[in-house]
């Protein structure tokens, strides 16, 4: 049986962006009532703007949730002038510098904001399980090793995996209305994966991705930022079109394995982003040879030359060649993760160079 305490102390980490106190301290949200489960109350909205009602609604129908409601049903409505007063009034008692709604205030401007600075770079392949994930991972580990501020967001709907490669098992927080991303060696992560319940199909399309994609962007308080890495759907399909065109000062590293016909459905994530007019960077070969850890001989498992050949073919050059081998793992060490190499390793080396090449490509 769920009490009404639980659920007010469910939503405590939940800040009204005007008034700068949790909803339940302000009282905000009333008229709770239990059944068998399920759960109705009412919310006042401190500022009217459809993106934050809707934004509401899904976090503390998730935190309801999360404190074990099977159904949750929610109601909106504006506060009165007396109620804005009495909360003003506490949020001054209480020291919360509550933010004047209509003062001027000098919010951060979008990453996609050219005044921003930021450069995006966008990982993208011809199909899955080439590597993108992991190159997107440890390339961003890598710049962030080198001193830059670096962001990454997992736009890979399909398969999500960044939080699990890096061994995130924070969730982002929100504070004053923004998305705080998890930051992990070094990096700062928003991932697809923190907005979905684990092993829910998927089943935004199109236009619902694009606007979580949006609000990945415009929503999220990445800080100062000098690169922001995209891990891109694999191919060419809507998803990764749509990315393509809301981003269109995007560069991009086409990621291959060493195969022909890899290089080849490659080819064409690369003829995309032409397309786009995306400046390809360049292309990093993954899984190019496995090297004898006895004898040091380089074996080339899968073939030879897919990457420079693609490199060719899109008139650009081939960045890195990154053996076979999976990390060593650092089972039960804070800094666990399955998929990130260490910098002093042979791999963690070869991304090291990567990010010193795109760093001096792209400082100005
Ligand atoms: N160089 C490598 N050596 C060994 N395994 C790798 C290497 N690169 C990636 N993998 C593994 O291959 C699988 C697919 O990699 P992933 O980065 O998820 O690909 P993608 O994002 O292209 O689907 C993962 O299990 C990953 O750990
Ligand atoms: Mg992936």
């Amino acid at each position: 049986m769920i009490t009404r305490e639980q659920l007010l102390s469910s939503v405590s980490h939940l800040i009204d962006p005007v008034f700068g106190l949790s909803l339940a301290e302000l009282r905000f949200i009333r008229d709770i009532m239990i059944k068998e489960g399920q759960v109705s109350a009412t919310v006042l909205l401190s500022a009217e703007d459809e993106g934050f009602k809707e934004e509401l609604q899904h976090h503390i129908t998730d935190a309801f949730t999360q404190a074990g409601a099977d159904s949750v049903h929610l109601r909106f409505r504006a506060l009165s002038d007396f109620e804005r007063n009495e909360a003003a009034q506490l949020a001054q008692a209480k020291g919360a510098a509550p933010t004047n709604a209509d003062a001027e205030t000098a919010p951060e401007p979008s990453v996609l904001d050219p005044e921003s600075g930021v450069q995006f770079i966008a990982i993208a392949s011809g199909k899955g399980g080439v590597g993108k994930s992991t190159v997107t991972v440890n390339l961003a580990a890598a710049l962030a090793r080198a001193g830059k501020k670096v962001g990454l967001v997992d736009a890979d709907i399909y398969g999500f995996s960044v939080p699990d490669m890096m061994g995130i098992e924070d969730r982002p927080q929100l504070v004053n209305n923004r998305i705080i991303p998890v930051e992990r060696f070094g990096v700062k992560v928003i991932s697809m994966g923190f907005f979905v319940e684990e092993n829910t199909p998927v089943i935004w399309r199109g236009p619902m991705l694009g606007k979580m994609l949006r609000n990945f962007f415009n929503e999220v308080q990445w800080g100062k930022l000098d690169y922001l890495l995209l891990d891109l759907p694999p191919g060419t399909g809507d998803v990764a079109l749509d990315v393509h065109q809301m981003i269109p000062q995007s560069k991009e590293i086409i990621v291959t394995t060493p195969h022909a016909t890899a290089a080849f459905v490659a080819a064409r994530a690369g003829a995309m982003a032409l397309h786009t007019d995306h400046e390809i960077l360049g292309v990093v070969e993954n899984m190019s040879y496995y090297s004898c850890s006895q004898c040091g001989e380089k074996d080339y498992v899968f073939g030879r030359g897919g990457g420079a050949k693609l490199a060719e073919e899109l008139h650009t050059s081939l960045l890195a060649q990154i053996p076979l081998g999976v990390p060593d793992n650092h089972v039960a060490e804070p800094d666990y993760s399955p998929s990130v190499y260490k910098a002093d390793t042979e791999t963690g080396q070869i991304y090291n160079d990567l990010a010193q090449q795109i760093i001096s490509r792209l400082d100005k």
